[in-house]
């Protein structure tokens, strides 16, 4: 990421993706919402802050990589070294990376501080950050939401859902109360509705409950996910007129909406280019990527970074942009050298032979001495 804020920038806007419960479409729609803003113009820095890395693996960065978010907050890293560019001009990708997964609790003691992973985040000078939240409100998170604009919270209409929302709801407003006054909420997304057997009935209790906090757009069930999901795609690149692909381009529209209706000068973002815009881009960049993915089999995405001082170019660098890791080919089938696999046999080969005469002289009635005379004279 070679990007730094003008001086007078202002703080990006920040939406941290959290509902308490698992497996509600967390990582999706951070993914997705986080290509469909960059569709609609803006410039956005996606963070991982899961340890399960999910966000990071649906980017197609695997394993995690030694330096990201958690470096980042805690000052060891400085977020332009170690943000990933994407092949999507205008995103970026802080990841999460194993040392988050073995110290979150670091977090417990500096990251619950209103406003650090702001200020950490204040020289990408980009417009919007979002964060992939884990599904608990453990040090990870809790650092997201002391700094976050908003929370935007996915429900899966599971039969527990509306009783994991209102947790989630009150621990928003806890932190609220306590740490940031000036968190917000980005609203609530309906997601899998018809994979729940409940789902419709449980969706229409939380919209009466909720009122107008529930997205319109609700994010149908498809299975192109996982399909995009396999490839290190979001489904709005894959396929985004489809179900979920063009569900999360309206939800992406209302989410920008919202943030305009908060009035509060760091939610005020300029202009978007439009739905038109935005769905022409992902259509273009979903015939790039399937380019690129054919270029490189075994590999979803090429992930690009700047060349710098690290790589011996400096700043006299071309900033040409290479592979973060070569594409991924899986080891030749392991295979027996025939050299080796010779010189092990071929004695065994001899000693039997020598075995057989040895038999046969005994059997012809020799003594084992002259036997062995006679074979020693042979070997000669
Ligand atoms: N619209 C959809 N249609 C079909 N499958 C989906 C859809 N959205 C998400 N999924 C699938 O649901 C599963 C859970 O999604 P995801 O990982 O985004 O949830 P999460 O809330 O981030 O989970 P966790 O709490 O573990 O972080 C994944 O297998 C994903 O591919
Ligand atoms: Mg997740």
């Amino acid at each position: 990421m070679a990007k730094a804020a003008a001086p007078d920038a202002r703080p990006p806007v920040m939406v941290a993706v959290f509902n308490q419960k698992g497996g509600v479409a967390k990582t999706t729609t951070a993914c997705n919402l986080a290509v469909c803003l960059t569709a609609f113009g803006y410039t956005v820095l996606l963070v991982d802050l899961d340890t399960q890395g999910n966000a990071t693996g649906s980017f197609g960065v695997s394993p995690l990589p030694t330096s990201g978010a958690f470096e980042v907050i805690t000052g060891a890293a400085r977020v332009e070294d170690v943000a990933l560019d994407t092949v999507y001009p205008g995103l970026w990708l802080l990841p999460a990376t194993i040392s988050l997964r073995d110290n979150a609790r670091v977090l417990g003691h500096a990251g619950r501080r209103r406003g650090l992973l702001e200020t950490r985040l204040a020289a990408t000078g980009v417009d919007i950050v979002l964060v992939d939240c884990p599904p608990a409100l453990g040090p990870a998170t809790a650092t997201a939401l002391a700094s976050a604009s908003a929370v935007l919270m996915p429900v899966r209409p599971d039969p527990f859902a509306h009783e994991g929302l209102v947790n989630t709801w009150y621990e928003i407003k806890r932190i609220r109360e306590t740490v940031n006054p000036h968190l917000g909420v980005a609203g609530i997304i309906m997601t899998m509705a018809a994979s729940e057997p409940a789902g419709a009935d449980v969706a229409r209790v939380i919209r009466a409950e909720f009122g107008d906090q529930v997205y319109d757009a609700e994010i149908q069930t498809d299975p192109k996910v996982a399909e995009a999901a396999q490839m290190g795609l979001p489904v709005t690149v894959l396929d985004p007129d489809g179900l979920a692909g063009r569900s999360y381009v309206d939800a992406c529209e209302e989410l920008l909406t919202r943030l305009g209706r908060q009035r509060r000068p760091e939610t005020q973002l300029h202009l978007s280019l439009g739905m038109d815009f935005a769905l022409n881009r992902l259509r273009e960049w979903r015939s790039t990527t399937h380019a690129a993915l054919l270029r490189m089999p075994g590999r979803a995405v090429s992930w690009t970074h700047e060349s710098g001082e690290e790589d011996g170019e400096g700043e006299t660098g071309t900033g040409h942009k290479e592979p973060i890791a070569e594409p991924y080919a899986p080891p030749p089938p392991a295979h027996r050298d025939a050299t080796p696999s010779l010189i092990v046999e071929r004695p065994r080969a001899r000693f039997g032979l020598w075995a057989l005469l040895f038999l046969a002289g005994l059997a012809a009635g020799m003594t084992a001495e002259a036997l062995t005379g006679a074979l020693a004279k042979l070997l000669r």
